[in-house]
């Protein structure tokens, strides 16, 4: 039970009236409030249509810590790719307060949101690569629209592809790569600059267990190593399991579950020897039940993951 977030932890958040965003980080919990990373507070969405009304979110409370690795799980149409959405300000809620990387969303000014999202890597289903780039390309065009230097690209863009074990792919163009290569390239483009937060919306929803077990293990590594918060929405039952990290279940727009290790079948993970360490084997290791999740790179060749952003925090939307 110490295991999980009680409801009441989340649920007796109050905003006071002429909140100007601070305040509510104060309500929230007994952390100290410069440590959360995404707060919604009574967060309610939904989708009007000439015939009826869809839930996408239903007076949803919750908090994300900075550093936290926290899977969001539910059916088709429980509101997973909403709340994400809601992060970003691709919309906004009918009602009720979201909170990422210490400002609220309610007061940040349309010009301001590509600085948000500028701290924010997104990975996506369909890796959004530009086709018509290479393996570089994708990549550098990332830096180059925060305005990096040709010296800054040239050095950083093959250090990160070598972390996503991609050194051999760089000139490629995204069709003659293997889907989970695709979204290693995406995944190398959405931590390229750092960014204290990473989103992914089912980044292994069109892959294989094998391929999707390299792809969580190198989101892990940049939780782990770089620091980044990262959110990942999933319907990969057997990834949730094996990793063991916190889990928000949504159904019908509403958080059912909010559990610090979770997973669907305890005893899945016990049988594949991983306990309850709430750790995945190291990059390099070897994943029971399958041959390998990550190019073959011993642990002590690994290249550094350089840390999220400066410090680790989220340089404001207004930051830069
Ligand atoms: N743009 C939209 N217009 C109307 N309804 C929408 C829209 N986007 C989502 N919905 C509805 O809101 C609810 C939540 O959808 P959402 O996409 O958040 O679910 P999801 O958990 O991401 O599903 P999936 O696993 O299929 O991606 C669903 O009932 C969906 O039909
Ligand atoms: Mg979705």
């Amino acid at each position: 039970m110490s295991d999980t977030h009680r409801p009441s932890d989340t649920g007796s958040m109050r905003i006071a009236a002429a909140d100007p965003g601070t305040q509510a980080m104060h309500q929230v919990g007994l952390k100290p409030p410069g440590s959360a990373m995404i707060v919604f507070e009574r967060v309610v969405k939904r989708y009007e249509e000439s015939d009826h009304t869809s839930v996408g979110m239903e007076d949803v409370s919750l908090r994300i810590d900075k550093g936290e690795f926290v899977f969001v799980v539910g059916h088709s149409g429980s509101g997973k790719s909403t709340f994400i959405r809601l992060m970003l300000k691709e919309l906004d809620p009918d009602s009720g307060k979201i909170m990422v990387g210490g400002r609220s969303l309610a007061t940040l000014k349309r010009s301001k949101v590509p600085l948000l999202r500028r701290n924010i890597g997104c990975v996506f289903q369909d890796f959004k690569l530009l086709p018509n780039r290479t393996v570089f390309e994708n990549i550098a065009y990332a830096m180059q629209v925060t305005g990096a230097s040709r010296t800054d690209i040239r050095r950083r863009v093959p250090q990160i592809i070598h972390l996503v074990g991609l050194s051999e792919k760089v000139d490629r163009y995204p069709d003659e790569l293997s889907g989970g290569e695709q979204q290693r390239v995406s995944i190398a483009r959405a931590f390229i600059n750092k960014p204290p937060l990473l989103i992914a919306d089912e980044p292994t929803g069109n892959l294989d267990p094998e391929t999707s077990l390299g792809i969580m293990d190198l989101l892990l590594r940049i939780n782990r190593e770089g620091g980044t918060t990262v959110v990942v929405a999933t319907h990969d039952t057997g990834i949730v399991d094996r990793l063991r990290k916190r889990v928000i279940q949504l159904e019908g727009g509403r958080v059912i579950r909010d559990q610090a290790r979770g997973g669907y079948e305890d005893t899945v993970a016990q049988e594949m020897g991983l306990g309850n360490t709430g750790q995945f084997p190291a990059v390099g290791g070897h994943v029971p039940g399958t041959t390998g999740v990550f190019p073959a790179v011993k642990p002590g060749q690994l290249p550094q993951m350089p840390p999220a952003g400066p410090g680790g925090t989220f340089d404001g939307p207004e930051g830069r």
